[in-house]
């Protein structure tokens, strides 16, 4: 008999977490306003909010809490990190940041400028995560989504749903001239569609695209390790390959990369903007110097560069990316088992549960994944996050609702945090929700919102 995966570390700390009755969470949901985002954390049970930053930390990395440095300038934590960040990653240059979005504020402030300094200008890529985007937009640029037509539908079982249309691309290369592109943007694992794999042959595509138009080409690398793990399983050239040498050849073919050290670096709170040239580097310094901090420790503790430097390696670790995917496909397996719809293949970091499917009779207009986020909760304390029409916002022109193809609803699944028995549960209630989604006819209205990324904010109330 083949032996299974099972999980390469034992727990040596537990944090409690309790269940909680029908009647209080009846009563917390609507004091939330019917937003998840409200909830205290003592009155959620399985927190599948997010991966980001809510993963565990090892021994090792704990170790590297004491042992941080806190000098402001030269702090040996940051010439640990420098020097895994080039063996591993391949970067001679790099800035720490606090987050993945400051690391985005940082090059694109670099690559595009300030104010309306991106009108005009466009940034290609793989659905650019929100933040992403948002950076994008702020300086009045265009994010132009050149994914591969199969990632939004759910049903199609394609290994590399996060890959590039290089007919796309080309097209946007053909359609501005080159100085209106600042940057290729490429997010590996791509969130937004699902965390979907982009494969090494669509990387190096997307390169020599980029190369030939003269385009910079980078990296949204939050979930690189678990990117390089799909091609490892998915990618028969890669079969034997070693997951560091994956990640090295897929960081060879860009020019840079922007981290948010809270998903693929195992660490609570980081992130960081790298580079492969020193003039660019140089001059994003400035920026970093002005937003994050000086570029030794630019936005982070020292003890928590650290933990990262030890994060980073873990992270790729074989046996630690086979319990960490296959904990999340054995959910995907057993929601598919309860005939619930999900995202196909399954994703390195979330299940997205196709809410329409599951909610049928919920008018589009009355929010179905979050209403099916509230249902989940209300049935067992679980929370997830909406990824649907909430979050779409409205158009910024003519103030409507805009309906995007999917209503998901994402269990996002935080690293060596819960184990199969969570999984077994979480999928339990979800079951029960399916179970009575028959009487479930009505969602919730908006009663206040912000302009733009409301769903943050938003307060809701039953529709009926
Ligand atoms: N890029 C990707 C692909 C992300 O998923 C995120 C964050 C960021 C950039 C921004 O990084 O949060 O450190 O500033 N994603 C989180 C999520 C928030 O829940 O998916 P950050």
């Amino acid at each position: 008999m083949n032996l299974p995966w099972a999980e390469p570390y034992r727990i040596k700390t537990i944090e409690q977490i309790h269940r909680t009755t029908p009647a209080q969470r009846e009563d917390w949901i609507r004091r939330a306003n019917y937003n998840m985002f409200n909830l205290r954390s003592e009155q959620v049970y399985i927190d599948l909010l997010t991966d980001s930053g809510t993963g565990a930390m090892s021994s090792a990395q704990w170790a590297e809490i004491m042992l941080g440095d806190e000098s402001y300038a030269g702090a040996s934590s940051y010439y640990k990190l420098k020097a895994v960040i080039e063996e591993l990653l391949g970067f001679p240059f790099f800035l720490p940041c606090h987050q993945g979005r400051a690391a985005e504020n940082v090059l694109f402030t670099t690559l595009i400028g300030t104010g309306d300094a991106g009108a005009g200008k466009v940034v290609p890529g793989n659905s650019h995560f929100d933040t992403t985007k948002g950076h994008i937009e702020f300086r009045k640029a265009h994010a132009i989504d050149c994914t591969i037509d199969e990632a939004f539908n759910t049903e199609i079982e394609h290994p590399f749903k996060g890959n590039v249309d290089l007919g796309k691309l080309e097209a946007v290369f053909k359609a501005h001239p080159r100085q209106d592109i600042p940057v290729c943007m490429l997010t590996i694992t791509c969130n937004s569609s699902g965390g979907q794999p982009v494969s090494m042959e669509n990387i190096r595509g997307v390169s020599a695209l980029c190369r030939r138009y003269g385009i910079p080409l980078f990296f949204d690398s939050a979930r690189f390790a678990e990117n390089a793990y799909f091609i490892r399983l998915r990618e028969p050239e890669f079969a034997q390959s070693t997951i560091p040498a994956i990640v090295k050849e897929m960081f060879s073919y860009a020019d840079g990369m922007t981290m948010s050290s809270k998903k693929d670096g195992i660490v609570n709170i980081g992130g960081f903007v790298a580079f492969r040239d020193e003039a660019l580097w140089r001059a994003a310094s400035t920026f970093n110097i002005m937003f994050e901090g000086f570029n030794t420790y630019g936005g982070m503790a020292g003890r928590d560069m650290g933990a990262l430097s030890v994060g980073l390696r873990e992270a790729c670790e074989l046996d630690y990316l086979e319990s960490r995917v296959g904990q999340v496909a054995y959910l995907g397996g057993l929601l598919t088992g309860h005939g619930i719809a999900v995202q196909r293949p399954y994703g390195g970091h979330a299940i997205f549960v196709d809410a329409k499917r599951v909610l049928p009779g919920v008018p589009k207009e009355e929010f179905i994944a979050q209403t099916l986020g509230i249902e989940l909760y209300r049935e067992a304390g679980i929370r997830s996050v909406e990824i649907g029409t909430l979050l779409a916002d409205r158009d910024p022109d003519t103030g409507k609702e805009r309906y995007p193809a999917l209503e998901l609803l994402r269990l996002a699944i935080p690293r060596r945090t819960y184990t199969n028995a969570h999984m077994d549960y979480i999928a339990a209630a979800m079951a029960n929700v399916k179970d009575r989604a028959p009487k479930i006819r009505h969602g919730y209205r908006i009663v206040r919102e912000a302009p733009i990324m409301r769903h943050f904010t938003v307060e809701l109330a039953p529709a009926e």
